[in-house]
């Protein structure tokens, strides 16, 4: 069968990847793609944009693909899974409805609510002087989230009170965030260790995937501004056999029982982006509509079952009786950016090193990429992200940084501590 992969990012170059290696697949799509998916074995780029719903209904007709897998959120939360399951197409992603858990994040933390699941006190404003009122009241650090979808740059955790009054009045009185900033959402500050969850969901089935950790901010030591993520690996230490049941039963569970009893049919990835306090209590900070970037990139490289199965069996099949085969090694992926992410950047530089590097414990996934006569170029801030296995953290993270020395283009950069917690704790876990 043909296999269509919406979206041109790291997510989706590993998507492709993955789904490529399906048995049960002859071809994959991807539309848009990148240089990585344009290279990949039985991958063919189509130029079709992830937003354009329309051309990508066509193509899917046109292809007779029999399965579509969503990448990024906003086609998800504009209605593609709609459109392609009133066409008689098979989507994998949720409908519009569903995808409001991240397209606002009012909508979400009200959703937490009624169901009892655990996340950071919370109001919602759209008036400033109201906004500036609660904050006077608020202790510090405090949380202020643009409601709609900001690319990862909708959130500022501010540690003084200015801070907070500029962020509230960047959204409520300059509307430097447009439609996503005209609602606020203040909420508390959550301590403890961040993991991302994510599991495959078909309306009441639940296929839980391992655990990962990923790291939003551009700077060493987890600092500087957030970004979409400049490095991640699976799985996360912090949870732990205990923490997974705590997370299964506090928050997926009643996320999906919540869902189907509101009458949202919810079928995708679902991404539980989390908090592990120092009791091993998980906190939500924010669920996705969809697999995480760059996530994806190690997690994938972990899985050793066919997950184009497992995405079909979410069609009427039993998606919670498959059993995913795992590769015990730990992944680490470190992203490679483009000199001045997540601001302005340069495009179109060429990018060398690449050859010789993808091995059975080596995969460089692309993302801002792609070809210019031949030659692989940079087209994004994020660029490439190195995922490497390894039988301890440790040698997996040695490994990807290998591969990243290796890589150069000008003005390229990375973080150079990519998973020093998990490093730390085994270090710690030795002596
Ligand atoms: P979000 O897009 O909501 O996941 O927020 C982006 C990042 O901001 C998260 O990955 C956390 O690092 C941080 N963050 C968000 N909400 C909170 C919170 N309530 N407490 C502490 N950190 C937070
Ligand atoms: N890596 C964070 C996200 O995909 O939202």
């Amino acid at each position: 069968m043909k296999v269509l992969i919406v979206g041109g990012g790291g997510r989706e170059h590993a998507l492709a990847w993955k789904a490529a290696r399906s048995p049960l697949v002859t071809e994959v799509l991807c539309a848009p793609g990148n240089a990585g998916t344009a290279l990949e074995p039985r991958v063919r780029n189509v130029a079709v944009g992830a937003g354009d719903i329309d051309g990508l209904v066509r193509l899917a007709k046109d292809e007779s693909v029999e399965l579509s897998i969503v990448g990024p959120e906003q086609p998800l939360v504009e209605g593609i899974a709609d459109r392609f399951e009133a066409e008689g197409l098979k989507c994998f992603g949720p409908s519009a409805s569903a995808a409001r858990l991240e397209g606002s994040k009012s909508f979400a933390k009200d959703f937490f609510a009624r169901h009892r699941i655990p996340t950071a006190d919370y109001e919602t404003f759209d008036d400033l002087q109201a906004a500036r009122r609660h904050l006077a009241e608020r202790p510090l650090p405090t949380v202020i989230k643009a409601d709609g979808l900001a690319a990862g740059k909708g959130v500022i955790i501010a540690h003084a009170a200015e801070e907070a009054d500029r962020a509230v009045r960047s959204m409520l009185e300059q509307h430097d965030f447009g439609a996503a900033g005209k609602t606020v959402v203040i909420e508390d500050f959550l301590r403890g260790e961040e993991a991302s969850f994510i599991a495959l969901v078909d309306g009441t089935r639940i296929l839980p995937l391992a655990s990962s950790q990923d790291h939003k901010a551009r700077d060493d030591g987890d600092r500087g501004p957030n970004t979409g993520g400049m490095g991640a690996y699976s799985p996360a230490p912090v949870v732990t056999d205990e923490v997974n049941d705590r997370i299964m039963n506090e928050v997926v569970r009643p996320a999906v029982e919540g869902l189907a009893a509101d009458g949202i049919h919810y079928r995708g990835f679902l991404y539980a982006g989390l908090m592990i306090d120092e009791h091993g209590a998980p906190g939500v900070l924010e669920f996705n509509c969809r697999f995480g970037d760059p996530e994806t990139q190690p997690i994938l490289f972990r899985l050793r079952s066919d997950l184009v199965a497992a995405c079909l069996e979410s069609f009427g099949g039993a998606l919670d009786a498959v059993e995913l085969d795992w590769d015990p090694r730990a992944c680490v992926g470190v992203v490679m950016a483009a000199g001045g992410y997540p601001g302005a950047y340069e495009k179109n530089r060429p990018i060398s090193g690449l050859e010789g590097l993808d091995s059975e414990t080596v995969k460089v996934f692309h993302a801002g990429t792609r070809l210019d006569a031949g030659r692989v170029v940079t087209s994004g801030g994020r660029v490439l992200c190195a995922a490497a296995l390894g039988d301890s953290v440790g040698k997996a993270q040695a490994r990807a940084y290998a591969a990243v020395e290796k890589i150069a283009w000008e003005g390229a950069f990375y973080r150079g501590d990519i998973a020093y917690r998990a490093v730390a704790r085994e270090q710690a876990g030795a002596n």
